[in-house]
Parts: structure tokens; C-alpha cells; sequence
């Protein structure tokens, strides 16, 4: 029996004593069975089966040699790193959930846990419940991964798939998922996409093995998205979805989060409402896909008992994933080769030499609904290219990165 602390009993901590309570015998029987022992919060829990266990003192779960293991779930960079820092430096792991941390200080934490014989495991932070940290740190091991592609926030998920399917506006979608839990009271961080952009930033520290900091990532939220951009979705056969890529090259990592259209036949449409799903190619499995719940109470708690299981499973060891704290190579994003839709006023037939002159080879596309434009299919072009190009023209409304079929 492993005895273990929670730290945070909010969403994901209380959905961790909740797994461990559900799947106990199952655990168990799996040689690793979890107990929780304390929980740091804050507040009583008064009621609560774990009510009893609640501590306000981070020092008596540090200083109770019993504790092996710590479930970091109470979010933040501040009281979460000084007491993660702690532990570690203790030999105790720590199993969090919490992507903030992770992104900006993951290098460091791995690097105590190694020195201090202990893990430090963050499957939870980027995709929920989906194992995608294993999948790279542990399934794929033979490939080279070459790209990751990927929905990667399931509050702008939620927003898009409602918008597409019923026309609706971002703002009162928002509301609605606000009122619904599915977003936040501050919803800044997913619709401005900073959330996706730190998990794609800790898969390419994996990958790469140095660190990607999010803050050099070109990043774009859903903000901007208007009713006319879902229009030209419906007549290219497409949907928008907030995507998050990152491709490997020996000039660097080149990484970008913005909406893009996507394809009907793109694998990544399975994923809609607040689901994930996140496309990796390697060299020579090719293609594999991870779908699943990137977020919520039980899904993302599990990820982070399937963690506290390894790292009680093998005390003494460091298991998981990591980076170096040094930066890594970077491509420039604008040097980046892509296709772009890209909306503008006026009409087609009116405007349609001037267009291909200046995007060269593309079709042009109205939607129903949307009067006094039209759309325009760009053809890949680098992307420093394409928005040297847009900010020089009259009448742009709107862009979508766009890797459409050759031929309409
Ligand atoms: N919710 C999800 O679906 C989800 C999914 C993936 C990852 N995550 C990540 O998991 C982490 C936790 O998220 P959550 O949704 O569970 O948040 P939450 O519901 O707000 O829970 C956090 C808990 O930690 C407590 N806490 C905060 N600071 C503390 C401190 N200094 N000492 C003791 N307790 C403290 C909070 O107490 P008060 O309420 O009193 O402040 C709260 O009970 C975050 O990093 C989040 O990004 C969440």
C-alpha cells in the first residue's frame, strides 16, 4: 500500500480520491494499491467521505516519511511550484495535472525528481484522460515523430461544434458554455488559445527533448470567428476547429495554433463538443490517433492515478518523460509552407484576376447567405508570404489557414 496526498481538492482532486475509491480492488489487484492519506486545501470539506483527511499545512504531508507519492492538483505557478520543488527535492513524486506548471517549469521539476530519485509525471496536462505523454514518451519509441496535429482544448471545441451546427454567434455561445461548466468565468486562456498552445509547447519539449516555450508559439484564439467564416465551411465541405501543430525538421520545430478549416475526410473530425483528438506521424508507423475526453472531473483525474500507480509501482526510480531546461531549435513559422482560405469583399467575377494574381493558382467560393464577398482557396504558399500579401490588399475580411484538396 502506497500512501499518497492530493493537493488541490477541487475538480481533478476530488475526481482523483474518487478513482482510486471506484478502481480500488482493481489497483489493488494490480500491485499498487493507493491510499490516500491527506488532502491539502484551502477549505473543510465538512461531509465529504475524505473530509476528515483535509489538511491547511503543506509541511505534515511533507514531513510524514509515509508519503510517497503527491497528486498535484490545485493549479497555478506559485504555491504549486514551491511545493512540487519540495517534495521532489524529498523523493517524493509528484503527478499533476496542472499544464501551467509543467510548460513553464517541467525542465526543472524532471530534473529534481532524476537527482532525487523520484518521478515527476504530467500525463494530465495536456489532453485530459488521453494517454498521449505515454503514447510519445513510451508506445512510440522506435518512430521519429515527424508531426503533431492536433485539437487539443475542449472549451473551444464545444464553442466551434455548436456554431457550426446551428449557425450560432461566438458570443452567445460562450454564455452558454459558461453557464453550462464547459468554460470558464475567464475564459481567456481557451479562446484566445494560450491553453492548447502550452500543451502543444510541452508535446514538442518531449519530442524535441529541450525545452519550446509557448510565449514563441504564433498563436490565434477563435475570438475573430464570425458567422460568414462558418458559411464558407459549409460550401467547402469543411468545419473550422481550433488546431495545434507542431512539425519536426531539421531546420527546427515549427509550431502555430489558430483555427483552420479542415476537411470532411480530416481523422481529426471525430473529435467534437468539448472531445479531443490529436493525429501523430512518425516515420514509420505513419499516422496513429488518440481521441478521447481532454478534459473533466474523471477523465483527467484518471490520467493522473495512472501515474501515481507508476511511480508508487517503482520507488526509487525515475520514470516519464522530459526535456533539458536549454531552448530548442525553432523554425521560423513565416518560412512555413501552407494553404490559406481567405475572405474578401466585393464580387468574385469582379475581382478574380486581381486575386490570382496576386495568390497565383486558387478558386474562389461564395457562400449562401453572405452577400458582398466571396471566398478565395489559396494554394500553399509560405506564410510569411501570405500575410505580407493579405495586409497589402483592399477588402480582406477574414483568413483561415487552409490545407485544402488540389482540385475542388
Ligand atoms: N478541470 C479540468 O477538467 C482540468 C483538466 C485538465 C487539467 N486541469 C488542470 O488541473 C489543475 C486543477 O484544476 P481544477 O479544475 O481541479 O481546479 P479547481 O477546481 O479550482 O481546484 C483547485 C483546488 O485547489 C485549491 N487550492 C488552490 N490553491 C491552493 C493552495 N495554495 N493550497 C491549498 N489548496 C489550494 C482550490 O481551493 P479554492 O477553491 O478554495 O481556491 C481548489 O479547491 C489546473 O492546473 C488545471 O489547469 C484541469
Amino acid at each position: 500500500m502506497t500512501e499518497i496526498a492530493i493537493l488541490g481538492y477541487g475538480t481533478v482532486g476530488s475526481g482523483v480520491a474518487e478513482v482510486i475509491g471506484t478502481n480500488a480492488e482493481l489497483i489493488a489487484a494490480r500491485g499498487c494499491a493507493l491510499h490516500v492519506k491527506y488532502i491539502l486545501d484551502l477549505r473543510d470539506f465538512p461531509g465529504d467521505p475524505y473530509g476528515e483527511r483535509v489538511v491547511h499545512d503543506f509541511t505534515c504531508i511533507l514531513d510524514d516519511p509515509e508519503i510517497k507519492v503527491i497528486c498535484e492538483t490545485m493549479g497555478g505557478v506559485g504555491a504549486a511550484y514551491q511545493f512540487s520543488k519540495q517534495a521532489l527535492e524529498k523523493g517524493i513524486s509528484v503527478c499533476t495535472s496542472n499544464k501551467e506548471l509543467v510548460e513553464l517549469h517541467g525542465a526543472e521539476l524532471s530534473r529534481i525528481a532524476k537527482e532525487n530519485h523520484c518521478s515527476y509525471l504530467f500525463e494530465a496536462s495536456v489532453g485530459g484522460g488521453i494517454p498521449l505523454i505515454r503514447t510519445i514518451c513510451q508506445g512510440l519509441t522506435a518512430e521519429k515523430i515527424e508531426k503533431i496535429y492536433g485539437i487539443l482544448n475542449g472549451t473551444t471545441n464545444y464553442i466551434l461544434t455548436k456554431m457550426d451546427r446551428e449557425g450560432a454567434d461566438f458570443d452567445a455561445v460562450l454564455k452558454e458554455a459558461q453557464a453550462n461548466g464547459y468554460a470558464e468565468k475567464d475564459p481567456t486562456a481557451d479562446i484566445e488559445a494560450h491553453d492548447p498552445c502550452r500543451k502543444i509547447a510541452i508535446l514538442a519539449s518531449l519530442v524535441t527533448g529541450k525545452k519550446v516555450d509557448w510565449k514563441n508559439i504564433r498563436c490565434e484564439g477563435i475570438t475573430k470567428l464570425e458567422k460568414a467564416d462558418f458559411a464558407y465551411a459549409w460550401a467547402l465541405d469543411a468545419q473550422i476547429k481550433l488546431v495545434a501543430m507542431s512539425e519536426f525538421t531539421e531546420k527546427g520545430c515549427y509550431a502555430c495554433v489558430s483555427p483552420r478549416l479542415l476537411p470532411a475526410d480530416s481523422p481529426l473530425l471525430c473529435a467534437q463538443d468539448v472531445f479531443n483528438a490529436v493525429l501523430i506521424h512518425s516515420n514509420m508507423l505513419d499516422d496513429s490517433l488518440y481521441y478521447g475526453r481532454g478534459a473533466g472531473k474523471l477523465a483527467t483525474a484518471s490520467a493522473v492515478v495512472g501515474d501515481a500507480i507508476e511511480a508508487a509501482a517503482n520507488p526509487g526510480r525515475t520514470m516519464g518523460g522530459s526535456w533539458s531546461e536549454e531552448a530548442a531549435l525553432l523554425g521560423d513559422i513565416d518560412e512555413y509552407e501552407q494553404g490559406y482560405f481567405v475572405r474578401l469583399s466585393g464580387a468574385a467575377d469582379a475581382r478574380r484576376e486581381e486575386v490570382q494574381k496576386v495568390f497565383g493558382n486558387g478558386y474562389t467560393v461564395e457562400a449562401k447567405g453572405v452577400p458582398g464577398e466571396f471566398g478565395y482557396v489559396v494554394q500553399k504558399m509560405r506564410e510569411g508570404a501570405f500575410l505580407e500579401k493579405i495586409a497589402a490588399m483592399e477588402g480582406v475580411l477574414g483568413y483561415l489557414r487552409y490545407d485544402a484538396p488540389a482540385e475542388k
